[in-house]
């Protein structure tokens, strides 16, 4: 029974040849079943084992060894060679036959979403938008907002000057005296974009930042459409349950002048460490319209009325999207920037 260890030896050699030939993974399935599967030909050899007389056997077994040793491996080989042949294939760019790889769509920067969002919310409050440079004279900046250049809350808005004088603006107010330049009364207008102040960066400060500015003039406008304005933003942005609070403060261009906050929205009003357990969160200044800026733009004072407010829109984006730190808007890390 020499003869059937001579066919293990040729089934060996054939199988190892088309297993050395195989070009795809279809091809190496079908040589895997025809050689190797439950009906292939190695294991219809190994059934004739049963007819080997005893003093063949060890011979016959040592070549059916061998052979199902090696057809395996053989198989294994190609298998391997198939894949790194697919892989390098994709690390190319060549295989046409890849499923299409999805392109990662971009978004909106938070920032950039809170400021279309407040926008959005403004526009159907009879708002409209409106535009200034963010190189401003000091008279747009500081002058005609009856801040003039002795005036101590200067010192808090230092920034960058030109060597022409011109300055990089530090709020978003001077757009109100640009656009009541413009137009007569009523005004309904909010002015988002980018300010600068010469701050040392830190968890709450980058030298560059955003607001949006409110204004409306009306005959008998008061505080309280501000509060109503305002309020109704708040629970627009973060939700029906914000409250709104007003605190007395100062501003050049108001009178009065106030501060604002919006109840935490992570702890509801109870205090936690986001708000520092105060339940408020401080958004930014408004107030009613100073006399003295209506003659600036030659509004006559004793038949308008007015209100602004200016709020940060990066102080927003971090209760918002909680996050701790500004900076992190500014780092262009889309690891960062992906979640939100
Ligand atoms: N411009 C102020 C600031 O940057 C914020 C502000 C306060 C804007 C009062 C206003 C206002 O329009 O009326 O701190």
């Amino acid at each position: 029974m020499a003869e059937l260890a001579r066919e293990f030896e040729a089934l060996e050699r054939e199988a190892v040849d088309r297993f050395g030939a195989v070009r795809d993974v279809a091809e190496l399935e079908q040589m895997r079943v025809r050689y190797l599967g439950r009906r292939g030909r190695i294991p219809g050899l190994l059934g004739q084992m049963r007819d080997v007389s005893p003093q063949d056997r060890p011979a016959v077994g040592r070549a059916a060894n061998h052979a199902k040793r090696t057809v395996q491996e053989a198989f294994e080989a190609a298998r391997r060679r198939l894949s790194r042949k697919d892989s390098e294939a994709a690390a190319t760019g060549l295989d046409v036959t890849l499923p299409g790889r999805r392109r990662r769509l971009g978004h909106a920067h938070p920032i950039t979403q809170i400021m279309d969002e407040s926008v959005a919310i403004f526009r159907r409050l009879g708002f409209v938008v409106a535009d200034g440079p963010d190189i401003e004279t000091e008279y747009y900046n500081f002058d005609a907002l009856n801040t003039p250049s002795d005036h101590p809350s200067r010192d808090i808005q230092d920034t960058f000057y030109l060597p022409d004088g011109r300055l990089l603006r530090t709020q978003t107010s001077p757009v109100q005296v640009r656009v009541m330049e413009r137009q007569a009364p009523p005004v309904r207008i909010v002015c988002p974009g980018r300010c600068f102040r010469r701050d040392t960066p830190d968890a709450t400060h980058s030298m560059n930042f955003h607001q949006i500015e409110g204004l409306y003039v009306n005959r008998r406008v008061s505080l309280a459409d501000l509060k109503a304005d305002l309020t109704l933003f708040a629970k627009e942005l973060l939700g029906p349950d914000v409250r709104v609070r007003f605190r007395p403060h100062f501003f050049p261009f108001t009178e009065p002048s106030i501060e604002y906050d919006f109840s935490c929205i992570m702890c509801g009003g109870t205090g936690c460490r986001v708000c520092k357990n105060s339940g408020w969160l401080e958004i930014s200044g408004a107030g009613m319209v100073d006399p003295a800026v209506f003659e600036a733009v030659g509004y006559d004072p004793e038949q308008w009325t007015g209100y602004a407010f200016g709020m940060g829109l990066e102080r927003i984006a971090m209760i918002r999207f909680a996050v701790d730190d500004i900076r992190l808007l500014y780092e262009n890390d889309v690891r960062f920037l992906h979640q939100f």
